[in-house]
């Protein structure tokens, strides 16, 4: 993502300590972030924090002279490409849906002319108070995105709906609400991860896939406006913010679930490193030692993409190849033999477990190398190329 002028507002609860990490990330990301207070929130954190993170001055006053034209509700916002409130209490939410401008931030939202977008931080009760909940449907209907909230412990002792989201969170949400709508109305099915085939009770064969590519692509199709669904195998890995991911283990699971859900889907995307083979003589129980060395029997797993490619209402199939040699002579062999109208053929020994990848595209036209780039840079530009693709069809 290009690098935006963030103006960032805070207001006063206690997630107003969270907002300095945030105001980090998005100082690390590029970003310029010019931070506004109101007088509450500086009870929680000085300005003197935000100052040193975001390394501009810091606005709490409407009636601060210091902006050029003496007017800060004015001009902070007309310099920004976004103003986040992050945290929004409900006071402010209140006070954003009814046209009130009492101090620097609601004045600022008022007169704005960019996109406002609010991360609503309160008590349990107070995001489910109807008045709060009536002012969330407010500010929707007016054209305000909101980030959130959260759900789990709260600094009151209570547990629910109400936290802010963590500041990766916001900054991943922020970083989707800029990108470019290129799939939107599209449904997008994905398969991530490595798969485990089970020996035994505690044993398994696996590979040393990270799930960071197919993730990665989830958020990618996710941000350009799909709907999408993610079937993963064990990662450690959290699931990307407003995706469904069903969890599987076995290649056998991973089918089940893909089959069950690729009949709503118009892009199926397989990233997974399905393992080809499980084993066929699993044991119910701990293998012991002195039983000899087991001879394990394998089988070979159900090919989950070419499955689904050769399906009578087949949706878009992007396959994945990983060659450790001959990569593109293997890789187009392996799109052809599939039938998949693109492929990201990649070299496996440096893709896998990698935070960047170097892939080229494949499809009828002929081969697309990309430059070695982080696997989220990666995953736009598959997006951009798969959506180019869809809209020739
Ligand atoms: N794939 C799949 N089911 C399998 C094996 C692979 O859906 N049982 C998918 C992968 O998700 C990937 C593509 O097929 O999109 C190619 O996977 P890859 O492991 O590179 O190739 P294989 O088909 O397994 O062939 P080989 O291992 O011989 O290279």
């Amino acid at each position: 993502m290009t690098a935006k002028r963030i103006l960032l507002g805070i207001s006063g609860g206690i997630a107003a300590y969270k907002s300095a990490e945030l105001t980090r990330l998005l100082v690390k990301a590029g970003h310029q972030v010019e931070v506004v207070m109101t007088e509450s929130a500086t009870r929680f954190v000085t300005p003197a924090t935000f100052q040193a993170l975001s390394g501009h001055t810091v606005y709490t006053d409407l009636w601060d002279p210091r902006p050029s034209n003496a007017m800060a509700h004015i001009e902070l916002s007309r310099r920004a490409d976004v103003f986040l409130i992050a945290p929004a209490t409900a006071n402010l939410l209140f006070k954003l849906a009814h046209g009130g401008c009492d101090d620097l931030i609601s004045t600022l939202a008022a007169a704005r002319t960019c996109p406002l977008i609010v991360a609503p931080a309160m008590n349990l009760q107070m995001w489910q108070n109807p008045p709060n909940q009536r002012n969330i449907e407010q500010l929707q209907a007016d054209g305000v995105t909101v980030f959130g909230p959260g759900n789990g412990a709260q600094a009151c002792g209570e547990t629910g709906d109400g936290r802010m989201l963590e500041p990766h969170q916001i900054v991943e949400l922020l970083h989707g609400f800029f990108a470019d709508k290129l799939l939107a109305g599209k449904k997008v099915l994905l398969t991530a991860g490595p798969t485990y085939e089970a020996i035994d009770t505690v044993r398994g064969i696996t590979n040393i896939s990270s799930g960071k590519m197919g993730y990665a692509l989830a958020r990618a199709c996710r941000d350009a406006g799909a709907e999408v669904t993610l079937v993963s195998g064990p990662t450690h890995l959290d699931a990307p913010m407003n995706v469904p991911r069903i969890d599987v283990q076995s290649a056998a699971e991973m089918q089940q679930a893909v089959l069950s859900e690729v009949g709503r889907s118009d892009v199926f995307i397989s990233v997974a490193a399905v393992a080809d083979y499980r084993v066929k003589n699993r044991s119910e129980h701990k293998i012991k030692k002195t039983a000899g060395t087991p001879a394990i029997e394998l089988a070979e797993n159900p090919d989950i993409l070419a499955t689904v490619a050769s399906l009578p209402a087949a949706p878009f199939c992007v396959g994945f190849a990983a060659e450790s040699q001959n990569l593109l002579e293997f890789a187009e062999a392996k799109r052809r033999r599939k039938k998949l109208p693109l492929l990201v053929a990649n070299l496996a020994q440096q893709a896998m477990g990698a935070d960047d990848n170097q892939v080229v595209l494949l499809d009828d036209a002929g081969q697309h190398p990309l430059p070695a780039m982080p696997k989220d840079d990666v995953a736009a530009a598959i997006v951009r190329h798969l959506a180019a693709l869809l809209a020739k069809r």
